[in-house]
């Protein structure tokens, strides 16, 4: 019988989908608010997105190098398209997890605590520091730029699928 990806696979897909999209918007947003006291709620929230994201991915990994769909049998789908989209599929792990890594590191150096979902208050390893905020910060920008590349790539591929109807898609789309 064909292997296809499994139900919490298409699941934990598509909550990471919407995570990480709501992290971009939810950045710019941030990022734009005054310094004052609102800018707390919209930081925390970030900040659990975007932990709680590396878990998830984790468990999408784990799931997916469990139960591995068979890969896509098709003349249309040539060696360079299988190529190009397990680049595309690495890269999004990697920079995923890189971006998630990144934020926290910047965020331990900061000064400011991080509640994780309003519950637990996670324990302050780092110390306030200017140089290495930045450092980070500057890193999370760009692995940001370069996810959200690789994520329009991603897409136009999904796209590219759609219309030719190969039934790409819907290997994300049938639970
Ligand atoms: C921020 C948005 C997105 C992220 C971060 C993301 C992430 C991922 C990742 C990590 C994989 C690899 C899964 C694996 O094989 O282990 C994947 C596969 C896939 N994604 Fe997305 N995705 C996003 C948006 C979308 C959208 C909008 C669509 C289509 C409408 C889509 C369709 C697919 C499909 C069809 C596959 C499986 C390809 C195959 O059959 O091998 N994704 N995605
Ligand atoms: C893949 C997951 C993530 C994405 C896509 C993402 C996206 C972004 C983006 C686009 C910015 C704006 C960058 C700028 O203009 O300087 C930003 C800022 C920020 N993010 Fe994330 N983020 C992610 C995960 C995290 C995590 C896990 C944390 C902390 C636990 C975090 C903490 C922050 C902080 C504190 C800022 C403010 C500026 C800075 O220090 O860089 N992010 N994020």
């Amino acid at each position: 019988m064909k292997k296809q990806f499994t139900r919490s696979a298409i699941i934990l897909h598509w909550i990471i989908a919407v995570s990480t999209i709501f992290l971009f918007v939810s950045s710019w947003w941030m990022l734009a608010l005054p310094y004052n006291e609102f800018r707390v709620f919209p930081f925390q929230l970030h900040k659990n997105v975007g932990l709680t994201l590396a878990l998830l991915l984790s468990l999408l990994l784990y799931v997916r190098l469990q139960h591995k769909p068979d890969p896509i049998q098709s003349p249309a789908y040539t060696q360079w398209m299988h190529k190009l989209a397990s680049f595309t599929h690495i890269a999004l792990y990697v920079l995923i997890f890189v971006g998630c890594i990144s934020g926290f590191m910047s965020s331990s150096f900061s000064g400011w605590g991080t509640t994780i979902w309003w519950a637990i208050e996670l324990s302050e390893w780092g110390w306030e520091d200017r140089e290495l905020n930045e450092l980070f910060s500057t890193v999370h920008l760009w692995t940001c730029w370069a996810l959200l590349a690789v994520i329009i790539l991603h897409v136009a591929g999904a796209v590219y699928h759609a219309f030719r109807r190969d039934g790409v898609v819907d290997r994300m789309l049938h639970l």
